[in-house]
């Protein structure tokens, strides 16, 4: 994901700004800092591009979902159901709160099935986590519609989808919150960061007063704050906020080149008919950091990863069926509860069930899909070159299969 891509001198501008003043924390130091607030002037451009009422800036994507849950006052003991397929993130900050990450089948939109989480509802779930993987969105309506019929909150992950929308909304601004991350390889960077947004001012309060020690940010004097509640420190610094700033300006010239190198890939990809693409529900809001394709056979996956892998053309080709990072197959550290402080008891429980759930239909959609990432940086010439070598590949292994 490109944000990192296409550095510029707006991004070195802003944290000049802040390296002058020398004030590089986001609270206090009023004076010094001689007018300076990147991280609330960061929140309120993303307010303003994303639509939402309020937006909490935090250290990370993770942090972000873990004060979201948090705000949201979901702990001990309360599930929530997620995707087979996202971030070991999404998990970890469910159990950072003492909370029960209930993982369920995705679809072929690569996130939840509506379905699953209908059958995964218990009298002790609490939210419904969507992740918006790989630049595209879940199917919100249904999901909406679930968590209203069974009073659920829905808490969106949408660190992989900045600028995506469903249905002319913001992704990450259509459940009761949601998350973006700004991690190096996010659609925008700030290096490391992550945000929170929600229309509901109770629960940005909590969001902002739980990122920063319980602070309630009364006042100007920090050590006359009072905390209405317990908190951690998730603070975002002035200097990846000013990183942010300037790459939340540069947003929609990311998503141009990206939407125009994606539809040119999907062009030549298209050529084959054995590929069938990712289902995108709504079509104009996919953000097109990737284009995810299947091929009809998990065994013809493989042969095509590691001829691609031969050809040394794999590189931002990504086979997330293998991957140790994004899909349940791998997870055996979560599994095993392989944690260095104890779970609760309940977790322990939910986590040891994971070791037999049957995730069947997930395996089959994932063991035959490949994600490639969209580069800002290609060349026309590039693009069509990759794409060619691509579909070489593709055509010669569907031969040898059908040859078989
Ligand atoms: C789906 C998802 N959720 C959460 C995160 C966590 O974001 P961060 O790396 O900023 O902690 C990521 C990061 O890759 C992610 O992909």
């Amino acid at each position: 994901m490109p944000g990192f891509e296409l550095w510029s001198d707006e991004e070195r501008k802003e944290v000049n700004e802040v390296l002058e003043t020398g004030i590089l924390m986001r609270y206090g130091f009023d004076g010094p800092r001689k007018g300076k607030w990147k991280a609330k002037e960061f929140e309120e451009a993303i307010c303003k591009r994303f639509g939402s009422k309020y937006a909490q800036l935090t250290s990370s994507g993770t942090s972000a979902l873990t004060t979201a849950l948090a705000a949201l006052g979901i702990g001990a003991g309360d599930e929530v159901i997620m995707p087979s397929f996202t971030f070991v993130a999404s998990f970890e900050a469910v159990l950072s709160v003492g909370a029960v990450p209930v993982l369920v089948d995705i679809d072929e939109t690569l996130t939840l099935n509506p379905d699953a989480v209908r059958k995964a509802i218990t009298p002790k779930t609490k939210c419904a986590m969507p992740v918006h993987m790989c630049g595209s969105m879940a199917d919100m309506d249904a999901l909406v519609s679930i968590c209203k019929e069974h009073n659920l909150i829905l808490l969106e992950d949408a660190c992989q989808s900045i600028g995506a929308s469903y249905k002319g909304k913001h992704v990450g601004t259509i459940g009761h919150a949601g998350t973006f991350s700004f991690d190096f390889v996010k659609t925008i960077t700030c290096g490391e960061g992550g945000a929170v947004m929600t229309n509901d001012k109770d629960v940005y309060i909590k969001c902002d007063g739980y990122s920063d020690h319980g602070h309630d940010h009364k006042g100007p004097d920090r050590g006359a704050d009072l905390h209405p509640f317990l908190g951690y420190n998730y603070r975002i610094s002035e200097l990846h906020a000013a990183v942010g700033l300037a790459q939340i300006r540069r947003l929609d010239q990311f998503l141009k080149i990206q939407k125009q190198n994606h539809g040119q890939l999907k062009n030549i990809l298209s050529q084959v008919p054995e590929i069938s693409f990712r289902k995108i529900p709504d079509p104009a809001g996919d953000s097109c950091t990737f284009l995810s394709w299947f091929l009809p056979t998990e065994e013809l996956t493989r042969a095509v990863v590691n001829e691609f892998k031969t050809q040394n053309i794999l590189a931002g080709n990504f086979y997330w069926y293998d991957n140790n990072w994004h899909y349940i197959r791998k997870w055996d550290h979560l599994k095993n509860s392989s944690s260095l402080s104890p779970l609760n008891d309940s977790q322990q429980e939910a986590l040891k069930k994971l070791q037999s759930q049957d995730l069947s239909e997930s395996d089959t959609i994932m063991s035959r899909c490949i994600s490639s990432s969209i580069s800002l940086l290609w060349t026309e010439d590039q693009l069509r070159e990759k794409g060619e070598k691509m579909m070489s590949v593709i055509k010669k292994l569907l031969h040898v299969a059908q040859v078989k």
